[in-house]
């Protein structure tokens, strides 16, 4: 039970760089973490065409919040161990993370990734703190395994996973869920940046994201999985699921309708009961970047509506609503989450913040 762990906090902030630092979610590492009392950025790095320059050069700034000032003078430097911090928060793109994240493992430093080349490797946890804490325990088997000692990578779901598999976890656990339908409507920063040409998106509906749908097929069957400390893995979980993704003109959130088949028969009401009551194991261990409610539940038929709702809890809530009979399958709704922030770095950061609080990083 999660009110009876003692819970750690560092005694003073952890150092710590980004590596990808001048794109979408590395951006949001930077905003993120200028206000976060448990880190302190120390390093930022980039590609070649940055390195050398100050950050506040190198980086075109595109949140709506100034470029925290503790940052702008820092210089950008090559994506290589040597970096002066304890962790590294990756937003590299997929193609570069591979080598350059094993590389900071393997020199002993912990990788929190953003990018999908780690997440399905069967000894590399793929974490969402509220849905699979306890598939930390990866961490002992990936350091034997790969012969690291201190380092580590833990890497985040896609972005389109998280909502799905946060709104999906209280009714797997109470329910069972056999299969589900998913179809997405993702906004524009998930693309990063420039990410997709204004004549393209503008006045359209673009019904394909490369590489989207089969992550939606297996990462929560990996998050929901159950975590066997004798066989030292993830056993994944039964559900099917089929998605379609779209990709469409809003800035940032990621809107989501699932319909979902239970292994029994269950009433509206106890949907709604479900992802009402689920609480927070990151919330209760302290951690700054929880939120309580994860799952805010809204009554009104509107909602959630992107540009409304994306950021309920500061962008680390989603927001389940229209929660109705299915005509196909038991019951459906309407999920959004923020996608550069409960997707992508916001919840890489509370990756970070439940391994501290259980004494994993120190
Ligand atoms: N956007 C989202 O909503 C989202 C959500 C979840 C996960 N992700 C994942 O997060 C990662 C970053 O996405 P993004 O949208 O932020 O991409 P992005 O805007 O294109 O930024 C990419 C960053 O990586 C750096 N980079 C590119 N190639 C590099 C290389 N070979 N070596 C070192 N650095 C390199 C770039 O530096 P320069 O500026 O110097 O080129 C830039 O800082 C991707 O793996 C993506 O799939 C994104």
């Amino acid at each position: 039970m999660a009110s009876q762990i003692q819970p750690h906090s560092p005694r003073q902030p952890i150092a710590v760089g980004i590596l990808g630092a001048t794109g979408a979610v590395g951006q949001r590492f930077v905003q993120l973490l200028a206000d976060n009392p448990w880190f302190q950025i120390t390093a930022l790095a980039a590609s070649e065409r940055s390195t050398g320059q100050r950050y506040a050069e190198a980086c075109t700034w595109r949140l709506s919040s100034d470029c925290p000032v503790a940052v702008r003078d820092l210089p950008v430097q090559p994506c290589e161990p040597g970096l002066d911090c304890q962790i590294v928060f990756s937003a590299l793109p997929s193609s570069a993370a591979r080598e350059v994240e094993e590389q900071f493992a393997a020199a002993g430093y912990g990788v929190l990734s953003n990018a999908s080349t780690h997440r399905m490797d069967a000894d590399v946890p793929l974490l969402i703190p509220e849905v699979n804490p306890d598939h930390l325990g990866l961490i002992e088997v990936q350091r034997q395994r790969r012969g690291w000692g201190k380092g580590f990578i833990v890497t985040d779901p896609n972005c389109s996973t998280v909502g799905a598999t946060l709104a999906l976890k209280p009714l797997y656990d109470a329910f069972g869920v056999r299969r589900a339908v998913i179809t997405t409507m993702q906004a524009l920063s998930g693309a990063g940046y420039p990410g997709v040409p204004a004549l393209d998106i503008l006045d359209n509906v673009i019904p394909y994201i490369g590489g989207e749908e089969d992550k939606l097929v297996h990462e929560p069957r990996k998050l929901l999985g159950a975590w066997s400390p004798e066989e030292g893995r993830v056993i994944p979980a039964e559900l099917r699921i089929s998605p379609s993704c779209n990709r469409v003109a809003t800035r940032d959130g990621h809107l989501e309708t699932i319909s979902v088949e239970f292994e029994r028969r269950v009433g509206v009401d106890d949907v709604i009961t479900a992802l009402r009551d689920f609480r927070s194991v990151p919330y209760a261990l302290g951690c700054p970047s929880a939120v309580e409610p994860t799952i805010v539940v809204r009554q009104e038929p509107d909602r959630p509506q992107t540009r409304i709702d994306r950021d309920a809890g500061r962008g680390m809530a989603i927001t389940v609503g229209r929660v109705r009979p299915c005509e196909v399958l038991d019951a459906k709704f309407v999920v959004l989450a923020h996608n550069t922030i409960r997707g992508a770095a916001g919840g890489s950061i509370l990756n970070a913040e439940l391994m501290i609080a259980r004494g994993m990083i120190a």
